[in-house]
């Protein structure tokens, strides 16, 4: 499972890639805000910067609502950097906008997706990437999970090559459970991906080493 880290905070971005571990970066308009990025021009400098640290695909969603919006948002966005990952809802026009973008050899990460359904139409309307929600599904009291579990499963039935990203990622024991259900990437919060590094016996066991080195060494 790859680890894609879900923020448009530059400096984030720069500290979750000094891990060596992230190949790609997901941003959404509540995450811009969050950043202090704001406006076409805000956003496309972001994004440029964020694609100088991280080689691979990073998401860029639109905010139109109408299927023309969303598709001259989207071939817009698709010149914004190396790799884009243009996304659109779940939404009827989302996936009007899916199919004509993707016939364009524009890569989708179709987001918002909280049923196995609207899976389904993504994969038909030719998203690259499907983003289930967990964490918010979770927060009404449904195990966000299943429905990871579910979408890679039935991808599977059909060999949809569309890939399953699990997004609304809010805890490690999320990325766990992601990678147990055969996501092929999970969207994490740079703060999720520094609480995945740490152990308290790693900590415990690197001091000890320290330690019984000195002890040996007279030092
Ligand atoms: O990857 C989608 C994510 O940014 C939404 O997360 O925590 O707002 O549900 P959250």
């Amino acid at each position: 499972m790859k680890l894609f880290v879900d923020t448009a905070d530059v400096d984030e971005v720069r500290r979750a890639a000094r891990l060596g571990v992230v190949s790609g970066v997901t941003t959404n308009p509540s995450l811009a805000a969050q950043a202090g990025v704001s406006g076409m021009e805000g956003y496309r400098a972001a994004v440029a910067e964020i694609a100088s640290i991280v080689d691979g695909p990073i998401s860029i969603e639109v905010v139109s609502e109408d299927v023309e919006g969303m598709i001259t948002e989207g071939k817009e966005y698709a010149t914004w950097a190396p790799t884009p990952w243009v996304k659109l809802p779940s939404t009827a026009a989302g996936f009007e906008a899916m199919k004509a973008l993707s016939d364009e050899g524009i890569e989708i990460n179709q987001t918002l997706c909280f049923s196995v359904n609207q899976a389904l139409l993504g994969a038909q309307a030719g998203a690259a990437a499907v983003s289930p929600f967990v964490g918010r599904v979770d927060d009404t009291g449904q195990r966000g999970m299943d429905l990871v579990e579910e979408i890679v499963s039935i991808y599977r039935n059909y060999g949809i090559r569309t890939q399953v990203l699990a997004a609304s990622i809010r805890h490690p024991l999320h990325c766990v459970e992601a990678a147990r259900a055969g996501a092929h990437i999970a969207t994490v919060p740079c703060a999720v991906l520094e609480q995945m590094v740490k152990h308290p016996l790693t900590t415990v066991g690197v001091e000890r080493f320290r330690q019984d080195w000195q002890r040996a060494s007279g030092s």
